[in-house]
């Protein structure tokens, strides 16, 4: 199976998940979408009111932010995958809750397992945790600390390399923030 019938897959299944009580007043699963055979892997926080009517991650105004991003390194998003922490959207988007995570991780999971990035790009302190906890990599920084910096995990198979970011939703209307972004983006050239 290609990846991405393996990723059809866990969508199909992820659509139809009840095990957190976000699934009561989600209206579309908001599984990932980009090119699975990509190394770059993006992982957001949780799907918005604008991720939740269409199914689609980061199409509202983080998206744009983020496509912004994305063609100022003459990236596409058919370049990389992009996913979040939880499928589902927390109501009045609040932050994802510890046992919403903890339910919905197998899906972000079984993503990285199949797509196997060489790249992982945090955007936002609770990917960062999420990812910084699962390669048990030590950490007592806040994001504002360590933006824009590379961290590697490497074993004996592979190197895995990961990016923190701040979350383009803070750039929405702080053009200070979408600056530093802007600046953090270009290590995607580089490595
Ligand atoms: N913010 C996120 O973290 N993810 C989305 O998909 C949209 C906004
Ligand atoms: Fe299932 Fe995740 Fe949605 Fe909760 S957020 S219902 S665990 S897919």
């Amino acid at each position: 199976m290609s990846k991405r019938e393996q990723l059809k897959k866990i969508e199909e299944e992820a659509k139809k998940c009840k095990k957190c009580p976000l699934w009561k007043t989600r209206k579309n699963v908001v599984f990932g979408m980009g090119n699975p055979e990509t190394k770059i892997l993006f992982i957001g926080e949780a799907p918005g009111y604008n991720e939740d009517l269409k199914g689609i991650p980061f199409c509202g105004k983080a998206g744009e932010v983020l496509d912004l991003l994305f063609s100022s390194i003459s990236m596409k998003r058919e370049d990389i995958y992009i996913t979040n922490i939880i499928k589902c959207r927390p109501p009045g988007n609040r932050d994802p809750k510890e046992e919403e995570i903890e339910k919905c991780r197998e899906y972000l999971e079984k993503q990285i397992e199949i797509i196997n990035p060489e790249i992982i790009c945090c955007l936002g302190r609770h990917a960062l945790k999420y990812i910084f906890k699962k390669y048990s990599i030590e950490n007592k920084k806040g994001i504002s600390a360590i933006h824009g910096k590379v961290f590697e995990k490497r074993d004996i198979f592979s190197t895995i390399k990961i990016v923190a970011f701040y979350h383009p939703a803070v750039a929405v209307y702080n053009p200070e923030k979408l600056k530093i972004l802007k600046e953090d983006f270009k290590i995607l050239k580089e490595i």
